[in-house]
């Protein structure tokens, strides 16, 4: 029988904590996949100041793994552990210049490597704006390397009505970008059915 696709979520210190816990959320909904979660310290502060002070606990409640970002022992820190990929919701400009740059003296980035490094999907939701030329840098640098910078940016055609709904937009396209093969409708991730000319 062929196990459940791992993925691992990391969550850093960028606005938008509510869209790493709704990917989260996604996933564990789907009963079919196994996520590993590494928060940074900074994340920590997000979840708290930007959903509730529960939140850091609730994230770690709908991963089947958590990880200490000093652990750079742990399983997700090694190519061997064969993952469907990573996904970095929000990701900080310091998380990705870690990447983009090889500073990988804590887990979520060491973990973003080694996907990059065994050529699996990394996709990293950066969020800040505006944005200087060394942002938009180590944006080009990952993607050559392999990685995909998706933006938090809500597709508005879709016409959200609640934050919420926008939210659920922007982490079900993150995880589609992933490409898992649950069959079904275990990802509702919605399709534009064209419009009006
Ligand atoms: C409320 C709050 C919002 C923040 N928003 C952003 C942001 O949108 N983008 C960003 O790059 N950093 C943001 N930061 C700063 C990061 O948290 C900070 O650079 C931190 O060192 C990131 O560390 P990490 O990548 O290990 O999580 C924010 C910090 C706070 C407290």
């Amino acid at each position: 029988m062929s196990r459940a696709p791992r993925v691992i979520v990391g969550i850093s210190g960028a606005s938008g904590a509510a869209i790493g816990l709704r990917v989260l959320e996604r996933l564990a909904k789907t009963g079919q996949v196994e996520t590993h979660l590494v928060i940074s310290p900074a994340a920590e502060r997000t979840l708290a100041t930007e959903i509730n002070p529960a939140a850091p606990a609730r994230a770690r409640r709908l991963a089947s793994h958590c990880y200490d970002p000093t652990d750079i022992g742990a399983t997700i820190a090694s190519g061997s552990f064969r993952t469907a990929g990573m996904i970095i919701a929000p990701c900080s400009i310091r998380s990705l210049s870690a990447i983009a740059y090889g500073q990988l003296d804590n887990l979520l980035a060491r973990a973003a490597d080694v996907q990059l490094k065994e050529r699996r999907r990394l996709v990293l939701l950066v969020r800040e704006s505006p944005l200087h030329l060394g942002h938009l840098r180590a944006m080009a640098q990952v993607t050559e390397y392999g990685a995909i910078v998706a933006p938090p940016v809500p597709a508005f055609y879709m016409k959200p009505a609640t934050i919420p709904e926008l939210v659920d937009l922007i982490a079900l396209r993150a995880i589609g970008l992933l490409d898992l093969d649950l069959g079904g409708e275990a990802l509702p991730i919605r399709e534009w059915q064209g419009g009006e000319a």
